[in-house]
């Protein structure tokens, strides 16, 4: 299958620090279909040995274990073309269709790897000279809006010039091989399924915990801040895919159905609720494994006054049959005690204690990153005789280590699922939309309350009123027991 994939911002760092390596991954691994070719369009005016020289430089500071030797990246340079665009120019557009269609490959796969105020632009011209035909693909990079009103328009602009079953809405979340086995946890094995639910389930926990700061990117955080960068996207499709009821098939609509129903089914947040169950923090500086670090007020573009979060922790609730009353809380940071990212699953304790001591409720912990794996807290005996309290004992599995050799990446998965025309770990535009409908009361909150976020300490695990609004439950998060 031969197949064009065309990056629109081919110069820019998510093009160079995500998308080549994860296709030079491919590549490597063998995986990237014959016949392709790899188009970078952006507005230098420069040759295609110019650019694969430049980007030859860029590899260098990408990790080691993904970076090519000599020969291989002379090998995966065969397949990388540059193309000089302006994108508000419509006859460049027509340069872009002529280039493509002197070969005709297969499938074209085009990436908007831009900044998403060109999204709208970009689409329109592509529908006005035909890179709109049934071959074509398009696939949108986050953020995709930054309200409900901006991303409907950018969905109506997409849906003007493509079918929904062209779009690709990246979500890299949906990429990691240990999101992936939460589908495979939950509906390919019989186990919990019968656990799943109200009765059974006292909590769950979604925590995306980062140590880095902001770093280079204060500008555009600035603008954006942890609500909508982390929470509407990363964090409300894990919950929806620990939430969703089974679909009836392994098929992206029977997929996206479910996963649209959970986000419909949440509790709407009112003025009163969000100043209730939602914190947000702004950290200051500290220290991160014996480094000094800045606040966030102190980093570069970001200004002096700014009121942006860099933390969020929310309560909400699933209003349906299997999950009424369940708390789910979710949690994200920058510049937290700790990279991590996990779900916990806190069940019921035991209805009746029949053991002395005190007795620690079962868990099952979904850990994503750093590492990638599941441990199921129980409670043994030791067998040291009578009278014997009971001792938390954990199953532990190590997909790293199970799967290390066979796993890819999430941007290398993706890619390749928008090369297959494979839409299951893609975004559709109601699900994004319905997501921004459920965030937008708080955004509305907060604009509205001049008191701004509160102060964390970098290296924390952000401001005290999180424990606060978990403990109001008789609960808390997974690290303070
Ligand atoms: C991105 C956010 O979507 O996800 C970043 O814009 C964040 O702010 C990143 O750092 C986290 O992704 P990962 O894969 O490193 O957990």
């Amino acid at each position: 299958m031969s197949f064009d994939l065309v990056f629109f911002g081919g110069t820019g760092d998510l093009t160079w620090r995500k998308l080549m390596p994860a296709l030079f991954q491919a590549f490597r691994h063998g995986k990237l279909p014959e016949g392709g070719r790899i188009l970078a369009v952006a507005r230098d005016d420069q040759s295609d040995e110019r650019y694969r020289e430049w980007l030859k430089e860029r590899f260098r500071e990408v990790d080691a274990g993904k970076r090519p030797s000599d020969e291989e990246f002379e090998r995966f340079a065969s397949l990388l073309h540059y193309k000089r665009m302006d994108l508000s120019q419509p006859e460049h557009y027509q340069g872009l269709k002529d280039w493509l269609d002197a070969r005709n490959a297969d499938t074209v796969v085009l990436y908007l790897a831009t900044s998403p105020y060109l999204f709208t632009q970009i689409c329109q011209q592509l529908g006005a000279v035909g890179l709109n035909h049934d071959k074509v693909r398009v696939v949108l990079e986050k953020p995709l809006g930054h309200d409900l009103a901006s991303a409907q328009e950018i969905n109506r602009a997409v849906r003007g010039v493509f079918a929904e079953s062209q779009a690709f809405r990246i979500d890299h979340y949906l990429g990691k091989p240990s999101v992936q086995n939460l589908m495979a946890l939950r509906f390919g094995n019989a186990l919990f399924e019968p656990l799943w639910r109200r009765e059974s389930i006292a909590n769950i926990q979604i925590t995306l915990a980062e140590r880095l700061g902001v770093g280079t990117r204060g500008a555009f955080y600035d603008g954006t801040g942890a609500l909508r960068d982390m929470i509407q996207n990363h964090a409300l499709q894990l919950l929806t895919m620990i939430a969703m009821e089974p679909p009836s098939a392994n098929d992206a609509d029977a997929i996206r159905d479910e996963k649209l129903k959970v986000l419909r089914s949440l509790k709407p947040f009112t003025p009163d609720s969000v100043a209730r169950d939602v914190v947000r923090g702004q950290y200051r500086a500290g220290n991160i494994e014996g480094v000094v670090v800045p606040g966030y007020l102190d980093e570069v573009k970001v200004p002096p006054e700014s009121h942006c979060e860099t933390f969020v922790a929310l309560r909400t609730e699933v209003n349906n049959w299997r999950w009424a009353g369940v708390p789910f809380y979710l949690r994200t940071g920058k510049r937290l005690a700790a990279r991590d990212a996990q779900i916990v699953v806190n069940f019921r304790p035991v209805p009746h204690k029949i053991f002395p001591g005190g007795s620690q409720p079962n868990r099952l912990v979904i850990k994503l990153q750093p590492e990638d794996g599941l441990e199921l807290q129980l409670l043994a005996q030791k067998g040291t005789g009578q009278g014997e309290q009971l001792t938390p004992v954990s199953l532990d599995l190590d997909f790293d280590k199970a799967f290390a050799a066979q796993r890819v990446g999430a941007y290398e998965r993706l890619l390749l699922d928008a090369i297959a025309g494979r839409l299951n770990l893609f975004v559709r535009s109601d699900e994004q939309e319905q997501a921004w409908r459920w965030v937008e009361p708080i955004l509305d909150a907060w604009a509205a309350d001049p008191s701004g976020p509160r102060p964390y300490t970098s290296g924390s695990w952000g401001p005290a009123a999180a424990s606060a609004l978990v403990a109001r439950d008789g609960f808390s998060w997974a690290e303070e027991q």
